[in-house]
């Protein structure tokens, strides 16, 4: 079985002030890196910056400096919201840097010896907030002025020189790929939509512009900069050291398994990068899976919208892990998501305070002071504690293929129930009432730490933090966090002492209690 697993996320373009759209794609993305590590992955997870073309020049215009100065300082904040995050990214790459720049315009040799490259004029529209070209069936007119339906953003007329792709030719064979591989897009919906843009025709692409500088040139012609998105694009493989197929990265990771992104760049990551590859041959990722969109009351939640919800403001206030648990839970993955301080707040008091805080807290103090702080020597499993310890047996493929199909509500939803459930099952068994019975109370006690113990482990990819405070208990680390073992009933070892641990999540008082 391949062990290997590469992850992305989309290189964001530097903006001051990253979103809560923004940590949204990141945490997932380091949620299912962490998964796959703790299922026996070796993992490579890549962010980074998208930081050439006309929106970020005239940004830097804007504030009168030099563009590169500009990226250097705003990628920074990106680089620390990936800390903020507590991303396990194993690189950060910026599309300004040298070994990213020799890959894109290797690439460009290469479509360019395939005869995929040639050179004309482009009359049209384009929007440069999302760095695209739009047709004249894809726009509309509001107030005189031209904008682009899907993105609310204006367009400007573009006629100049310009290289071009040809997009066309790859029309059937992107078809028959979707066919032969239908997992390649995801979810479903999102596949349908590709579908018919490309039976809808697709023309040749324009891939390089003339009339600004800020990118990468074209190789043998400082005229043109390559268009921005063939370069960010390639990101993927430079951070591999793509030209050089035979290192050690390329060799390891490519095909990336999951190209994460949000659906509004499914065009770019489902049409345009598999043609480029299928051109250059170079095998394609494996999936591309368009998530949905941090709404902000009925719209996406964008700098250029003004409503945005700071992510850094949040974390301040309620700490990180109930953000990550909030945006994992309550977001139905590849579906948009409202968002409220109020539901996240409610999501901290009752799930992660109630359940799975109060579980950990109770069945500790019991233990300390009923088996001595220790986990308890003899037990003898009843039917009952058997039913609820096996599930996480009878769940463990499920799961794996779950998280395979980017299933997080299951995922979550599983964790959900089990920690209702074994929060029952400590009331139920009453082992307060069983002190004349010890190896009664002993079976309940170590029953209910084993479900903690394996809950924590199901919860470190989406709560690291607290997750590894609840493990503490048992003195475990995160090395030692292994999926596999979730299906171990008799992992904690007799005898062992047990540490009690501060609360891990306080409850919020909300204003309206
Ligand atoms: N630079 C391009 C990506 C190039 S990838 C080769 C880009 N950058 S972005 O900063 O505008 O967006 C980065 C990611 O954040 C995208 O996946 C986008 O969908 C996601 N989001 C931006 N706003 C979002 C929400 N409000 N909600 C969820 N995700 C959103 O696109």
């Amino acid at each position: 079985m391949d062990k290997n697993y590469y992850i992305t996320t989309p290189i964001y373009y530097p903006s001051a002030n990253p979103h809560m759209g923004h940590a949204y794609s990141s945490i997932v993305a380091d949620f299912f890196a962490r998964f796959k590590r703790i299922d026996g992955y070796k993992v490579h997870f890549l962010t980074g910056t998208d930081e050439h073309g006309l929106k970020i020049q005239r940004a830097a215009e804007n504030k009168k400096i030099d563009p590169l100065k500009f990226c250097d300082e705003i990628s920074q904040t990106f680089r620390d919201l990936s800390k903020t995050l507590n991303l396990t990214n194993t690189d950060f790459i910026r599309t300004t840097e040298q070994r990213h720049i020799k890959s894109v315009q290797n690439l460009w040799d290469k479509l360019k010896q395939n005869d995929e490259i040639y050179l004309s004029k482009y009359s049209g529209w384009y929007s440069v907030s999302d760095e695209a070209f739009y047709n004249e069936d894809e726009l509309e007119e509001i107030a005189g002025k031209k904008i682009a339906i899907s993105s609310g953003s204006t367009v400007e007329w573009v006629d100049e020189e310009s290289f071009f792709f040809r997009l066309s030719k790859w029309e059937k064979p992107l078809l028959k790929f979707y066919e032969d591989n239908p997992d390649f897009i995801c979810p479903e919906s999102k596949r349908n939509e590709v579908i018919s843009f490309v039976k809808n025709g697709l023309k040749d692409l324009s891939i390089s512009r003339k009339s600004f500088s800020w990118g990468i040139k074209v190789p043998n012609n400082d005229d043109h900069v390559i268009y921005v998105w063939l370069d960010a694009l390639t990101n993927y493989l430079s951070a591999l050291n793509y030209p050089d197929t035979d290192d050690e990265l390329f060799k390891n990771f490519w095909p990336a398994s999951l190209h994460l992104i949000g659906k509004d760049i499914l065009r770019f990551h489902a049409v345009y990068w598999p043609a480029f590859l299928l051109a250059a041959k170079i095998e394609l990722p494996k999936k591309v899976y368009g998530h949905g969109w941090i709404l902000s009351g009925e719209e996406k939640m964008s700098k250029s919208k003004g409503n945005i919800l700071d992510p850094i403001d949040i974390i301040k206030r309620y700490g990180l892990d109930p953000l990550r648990y909030y945006l994992i839970k309550e977001v139905s993955f590849g579906n948009d998501g409202n968002i409220s301080q109020d539901r996240l707040e409610d999501c901290i008091n009752s799930d992660l305070a109630n359940n799975y805080g109060n579980l950990c807290q109770r069945v500790t103090s019991f233990a300390v002071k009923n088996c001595d702080s220790k986990i308890p020597e003899k037990i003898d499993f009843m039917k009952q504690d058997l039913e609820i310890l096996n599930k996480f047996e009878l769940n463990k493929e499920i799961i794996r293929k779950k998280i395979d199909e980017q299933n997080i509500n299951f995922y979550i939803e599983f964790i959900v129930n089990s920690l209702f459930d074994a929060n029952k099952y400590f009331n139920d068994q009453e082992p307060w009432n069983k002190k004349n019975n010890k190896i009664r109370l002993n079976t309940i006690v170590y029953t209910t730490l084993e479900i903690v113990r394996k809950l924590s482990f199901l919860l470190y990819p989406i709560i690291p933090n607290s997750s590894l405070k609840a493990l503490d208990i048992f003195g475990i680390k995160e090395s030692q966090i292994k999926f596999s073992t979730i299906s171990e009933n008799k992992y904690l070892k007799h005898g062992q002492k047990i540490n009690m641990i501060d609360i891990l999540f306080k409850k919020i008082e909300k204003k309206n209690d």
